[in-house]
C-alpha cells in the first residue's frame, strides 16, 4: 500500500502520474491555484518525514471554503494534505462530479435557477424518501452552470462569502489539480475518492464503478502502489471494483444499520457484525483499510466527553486482519468536538481539535478525515 505520499518523491512513481492526460481544464485548474495561494491558513512549516498519520482532507479544505470545489481542494493541498477526499455523483450523460449528495440543493445554487424548476422532484434515494434536484437528471454541461455554496452554513458562515464562486468539478479536474500542484509541490498527492450511491446509480443504468476505474487509469492511477483508495459504505460495489482496479479498496462503517446494497439484496449482514473479527477478515479479503465514524474507535461518554478509557478493539482487530484504519471526521468547530474539549458554547466556534487527534493516534488510527488539514499537519511536525 502506498502509505508515504507527503515525503514520496520517488521519480518511478511520479514519472507516470505526471506524464498521462493532458489536462482539459486549465483555466479552472489555474484559477483554483492561483485563488488559493492567495490564501490565509497556507502551510508555512518545514516538511515532516512523518508518513503517520495520513491526512486526507475531507472534501477538500472544507472547513474554510465550500466542500467539493477545485479551490477546497487546491487550499487543502497547500496546506500540506496527503490525500484529498471526493465524494462522487453520477450525470444524465455518466460523468463523474464531486458532491456528497446525488440531491444539489444542498451544495449549489440549483434553487435560484428557473430554467431548472421542472426538474424538481421526490424520488427514493438508498431507502429514503428525497426531494429536490439530482445530478442523475442534469447533463454535465447543465450541472456547470451551478454554482457550489456552503453546505452548513449555520457552522461556517463565514464560507458563504464563497457562495456562488465556484464550478461542480469533475473528477477529472480534480486529477488534473492534483498533477498540476504535485508538479509545484514536487511531493506526490493521493486522491481518495468515495462512490456515492452506488446501487442507485446502478439501477438508474448509471453504474459508477467501470467509469471511476477508466478515469483513473486513463490517468495513471492503475496499481496497487498508486497513491489512491477507493471508498464506499456499500460492499457489493467494492467487491466489484476488487474485480476491476488493483488500486487499494476502502470499506466505510457506520455505527448501526446495513449497508444499502445488502438491505437491498435482503441479506442480514450489518455493520455490527462487519467490526466483529470475522467481519473485518472477510473485508480484508477485497480492501486495504476500513473508514468508520471516529466514535467506533473511541466512544463517548454518555455527557458527550472523549476518554481514551472507552477506546473499543476496533483499531487492533482491524490490524490484526491486516486493515489500515482511517476514521472520519475530525471537523475544529466546538459543534463536532466532545463536550470537554469545546472552547464555549458557541456552536461555530474553534475547540481544541489538536487535544482530540492526539487520543485518536494514540488509540493507534493510521490515518484521517479532516476538514482542516492544517491543524493536522501542524500537529504532525510537533516533535
Ligand atoms: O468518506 C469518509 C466520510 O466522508 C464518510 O462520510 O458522509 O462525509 O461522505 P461522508
Ligand atoms: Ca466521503
Amino acid at each position: 500500500m502506498f502509505q508515504s505520499a507527503r515525503t514520496l518523491l520517488c521519480a518511478s512513481l511520479l514519472t507516470p502520474l505526471l506524464a498521462t492526460a493532458t489536462p482539459a481544464t486549465t483555466d479552472n485548474v489555474q484559477a483554483a491555484i492561483d485563488w488559493a495561494r492567495q490564501q490565509p491558513h497556507l502551510h508555512t512549516g518545514k516538511p515532516t518525514s512523518k508518513a503517520q498519520p495520513l491526512i486526507i482532507a475531507h472534501r477538500g479544505a472544507s472547513g474554510y471554503v465550500p466542500e467539493h470545489t477545485l479551490s477546497a481542494y487546491a487550499l487543502a493541498i497547500l496546506q500540506g494534505a496527503d490525500y484529498i477526499e471526493m465524494d462522487l455523483v453520477m450525470t444524465k450523460d455518466g460523468q463523474l462530479v464531486a458532491r456528497h449528495d446525488n440531491e444539489l440543493s444542498l451544495t449549489t445554487d440549483v434553487a435560484q435557477h428557473p430554467e431548472f424548476s421542472d426538474r424538481q422532484r421526490t424520488q427514493m434515494v438508498d431507502g429514503a424518501s428525497m426531494h429536490g434536484w439530482f445530478s442523475e437528471d442534469f447533463s454535465l454541461t447543465e450541472l456547470k452552470t451551478l454554482r457550489a455554496i456552503e453546505r452548513i452554513p449555520q457552522i461556517r458562515p463565514d464560507n458563504t462569502r464563497l457562495d456562488g464562486h465556484f464550478e461542480v468539478p469533475t473528477l477529472q479536474e480534480i486529477i488534473d489539480l492534483v498533477k498540476n500542484l504535485q508538479l509545484s509541490q514536487q511531493r506526490v498527492i493521493g486522491l481518495y475518492p468515495e462512490t456515492k450511491h452506488p446501487s442507485h446509480f446502478q439501477q438508474l443504468g448509471l453504474a459508477m464503478e467501470a467509469p471511476l476505474v477508466e478515469v483513473l487509469k486513463r490517468n495513471g492511477y492503475d496499481s496497487a502502489e498508486a497513491p489512491v483508495f477507493i471508498q464506499s459504505f456499500e460492499v457489493d460495489n467494492l467487491k466489484t471494483l476488487s474485480r476491476l482496479t488493483p488500486l487499494p479498496l476502502v470499506q466505510l462503517l457506520w455505527f448501526e444499520g446495513q449497508p444499502y446494497d445488502q438491505q437491498l439484496q435482503g441479506n442480514t449482514l450489518s455493520y455490527t457484525q462487519m467490526i466483529t473479527p470475522a467481519g473485518l477478515e472477510a473485508i480484508a479479503r477485497y480492501a486495504a483499510a476500513i473508514g468508520p465514524e471516529k466514535n467506533m474507535v473511541i466512544a463517548r461518554d454518555a455527557d458527550g466527553s472523549l476518554d481514551p478509557a472507552n477506546t473499543t478493539q476496533l483499531v487492533s482487530r482491524a490490524h490484526a486482519a491486516g486493515l489500515k484504519v482511517h476514521p472520519y471526521t475530525f471537523r475544529a468547530e466546538n459543534s463536532f468536538l466532545p463536550v470537554d474539549l469545546r472552547s464555549n458554547d458557541d456552536p461555530q466556534a474553534k475547540g481544541d481539535l489538536a487535544a482530540e487527534i492526539r487520543v485518536f493516534l494514540d488509540a493507534g488510527i493510521d490515518g484521517l478525515f479532516i476538514d482542516q488539514p492544517d491543524s493536522a499537519v501542524r500537529l504532525r511536525e510537533e516533535p
